[in-house]
Parts: C-alpha cells; sequence; structure tokens
C-alpha cells in the first residue's frame, strides 16, 4: 500500500471517539450506575407522524433508485417555507439551500469550499469539537477569536483579523447562550471589510429557552450577500440518525455545496426527505415539548449548583468547575461522565459541558451527585 496521504494525518483526535471510549470503560468498573452527561444526542425521537412518511413513502416501488441529485424540490420548498414563516428570511429554494446529509458533513464541506491551503479559518473559542477537521483537510490554518463570558460569550469582530471564513454558532455549543444583539450585525461587518465568508451553525437554532425567539443569522441585513447557515434537523426533531441537513443562504457558496455534491454523494434516499418533510410541514408542538423538557432538566440541575447557570438554549449547561474538581474526579469518583472543556479549544480548560438530552431521572441523579462533589471541595 502507498503513503498515507497527508491530509488524513492533518485530522485532531476525534473528541467524542476517545470521549465514548473513556466513558465505556469508566461505565464498566464497579460502582453505581454511571450517569453520562458526556455526549449530546436527542434522548427522544421524532413525533410519529414522521416515520409514519418515512415508512408510507418507503413501501412505494418507485422511490428506491437514486434520488435526484441535488435534492427533491419539495424538501427545499418546505426548508425555505420554515425560513419564511419562522425566522423572518425570504430563501430561493433551489438557488439558496442545499440538501446535505446532515450539518457535520457541511462543517467540513463548507470548509473545503471556502478556503485553499494555506488560507485561514476563523473558528470562536470556545467551539465545537467538529470544527477543525475541515480545515484540517482542506490545509487550511486554523485562528481562533475569544468569546467573552462577561459579554455573553460574543466575540470582538471588529478586532479580528481577516479569514477565508469565520464560523459562529449560536445557540452556542458549548456555551450554551443565543447570539447577544448585535453579534450576527458585526460578522456581516466583518465578512464586508475583508472579504471572507461568513458560517453560522444553527444546529440548536430551534432550542431556544424562557419564551426567547429562534433567531437565523439570515435575517441579518447583508447576511446573504456574505454568508449561508448550516440548519439541521437532529435537535429541532430529535432526528440526529437520520442524517439530514440543509446549507441556507448565498448562492455562490450553496452552489459550491451543490458542486461537491454531485461528485461524492448521490442524493439523499427519497423517503427520508419525505419525512422530512412530513416534520418541517406538520403539526410543531413536538418541539415546544422538546424545548420544555429541557429547560425542566436545566433548572434541575441549577438548583443543585451553587453559581448561578446560564443557559438560554441548546440542550448543554457550560460549567466552570471548581478548584479540586475536574471531569475525570467526576467520572472516577463521582459517576458522572461530562464532556471535559479542553475540547472544546483553548479557552475550555477549566470547564465542563452537561449534556440535558437525557431522561429526567438521569439529571435527577447527576444533579445529586454534582451537588455532593462540589460540596465536598467546598468544604
Ligand atoms: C454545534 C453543532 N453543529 C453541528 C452538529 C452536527 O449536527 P448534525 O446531526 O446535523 O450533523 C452538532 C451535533 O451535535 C452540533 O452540536
Amino acid at each position: 500500500m502507498g503513503r498515507r496521504p497527508k491530509r488524513l494525518d492533518r485530522l485532531p483526535q476525534q473528541y467524542f471517539v476517545a470521549l465514548l471510549g473513556r466513558v465505556a470503560a469508566a461505565a464498566a468498573k464497579d460502582g453505581p450506575p454511571l450517569v453520562d452527561l458526556g455526549r449530546g444526542n436527542p434522548e427522544l425521537g421524532p413525533p410519529p407522524h414522521v416515520a409514519e412518511a418515512l415508512a408510507a413513502s418507503a413501501a412505494r416501488p418507485d422511490v428506491h433508485g437514486y434520488a435526484p441529485i441535488r435534492g427533491l424540490a419539495h424538501t427545499k420548498e418546505a426548508l425555505a417555507a420554515r425560513y419564511r414563516d419562522v425566522y423572518g428570511v425570504d430563501l430561493d429554494p433551489e438557488r439558496e439551500i442545499a440538501l446535505i446529509p446532515g450539518t457535520k458533513t457541511g462543517i467540513v464541506e463548507l470548509a473545503l469550499a471556502l478556503a485553499d491551503e494555506g488560507d485561514t479559518i476563523l473558528l470562536p473559542d470556545p467551539y465545537y469539537p467538529d470544527y477543525p477537521s475541515g480545515p484540517a483537510l482542506a490545509g487550511a490554518r486554523l485562528e481562533t477569536v475569544p468569546l467573552r463570558p462577561d459579554e455573553g460569550w460574543s466575540p470582538d469582530l471588529d478586532a479580528a483579523p481577516a479569514a477565508a471564513a469565520l464560523y459562529l454558532n449560536y445557540p452556542s455549543n458549548p456555551c450554551a447562550v443565543c447570539a447577544p444583539p448585535g453579534t450576527f450585525a458585526s460578522a456581516v461587518r466583518w465578512a464586508e471589510r475583508t472579504g471572507g465568508a461568513v458560517v453560522h451553525d444553527a444546529a440548536y437554532i430551534d432550542i431556544v429557552f424562557d419564551g426567547r425567539a429562534p433567531q437565523s443569522f439570515l435575517a441579518t441585513p447583508g447576511a446573504k450577500n456574505v454568508g449561508v447557515e448550516m440548519w439541521s434537523m437532529s435537535k429541532t426533531y430529535g432526528m440526529a440518525g437520520w442524517r439530514i441537513g440543509f446549507v441556507a443562504g448565498n448562492a455562490e457558496i450553496v452552489e459550491r455545496i451543490n458542486t461537491l455534491n454531485d461528485h461524492a454523494r448521490v442524493g439523499i434516499f427519497e423517503p427520508l426527505q419525505r419525512a422530512a418533510i412530513a416534520a418541517l410541514e406538520g403539526p410543531q408542538d413536538s418541539v415546544a415539548a422538546r424545548v420544555a423538557g429541557y429547560e425542566r432538566r436545566r433548572d434541575t440541575l441549577a438548583a443543585a449548583l451553587p453559581e448561578p447557570v446560564v443557559c438560554e438554549g441548546t440542550f448543554f449547561v457550560w460549567l466552570r468547575l471548581p478548584e479540586g474538581l475536574s471531569a475525570e474526579t467526576l467520572l472516577e469518583e463521582h459517576r458522572v461522565a461530562v464532556a471535559p472543556g479542553e475540547g472544546f479549544g483553548p479557552s475550555g480548560a477549566g470547564w465542563a459541558r452537561l449534556s440535558l438530552a437525557v431522561s429526567d431521572e438521569a439529571i435527577e441523579t447527576a444533579a445529586a451527585r454534582l451537588a455532593h462533589a462540589f460540596a465536598a471541595v467546598a468544604a
């Protein structure tokens, strides 16, 4: 076999694969059952009409061939209607929406579509651990812009350097805040000043608490001229395993993603698209029920912790650990798995991300163990 291409060696260690391994090893040890708040994997699937649409479509004889390479028109129209009705954004479904197999794919493909070798991609710090992978494959350099906790985890983009692309993510994984006012407008200004593109990851757009309204980057004046938004079925509808997502916004960037798709994929199985349409166009009460569940679990965790918890959206809590308490201690001594903050960028050290996408019972057990762990180090 020939030499392994350098681009594979550039890939960082996959954070979640490594984390799953450590958690499984700890779970196998003697002790009370482990509570796993490490990984963000929706605990509840989509409402029944979605799986029914999948089954009804799969029962048809004429859907098993190759689906249209760039997606059914109806799938993209359904997302365009969502953007119009809920986020106040007009999108041309054919030119401004690309269908992709989950936004994790989009994270990588957008780096390939926006950066040449040696170009720079700017990430927020803290960032979602999968972000460095696309730049690594593209041969791009990474720089970070710090998110400032005292300013609602917003970056100072007026002072940020030029780059081929800037990734942002609100509601933020891991910081669990919605975009502070002015953040999206400053991203458009950054792009206009530097010529770089903005990629906004809206994976948790609908998972917002305390009566907040979902907020799209594309609703910002000028946004469509400079960037795109990734939109996922995974969190809004609990369809993470289905692998459907979208890239929406700037027509040139959408066309680049479609071009990659023309070569690397052959559409998405039609019954999956029919189910996505059913989710987007059908009753939406499951979304509010899902959000209420996460909000309830956030409150349970918050009540057990000594410091106030800021959690405006997503299904995570981003927690600064007190002196003497680490993710490792929580796992080994208190049987609570959390995602160690170190994986979320240089500023993540000393922090941990806790998932709310588990049962109420798991959160109650975790809350009691965390209260005990915090009290033990305070004593
Ligand atoms: C911030 C963020 N972006 C993207 C993704 C990937 O989502 P998808 O299931 O659409 O690939 C996740 C999944 O956890 C995420 O947390």
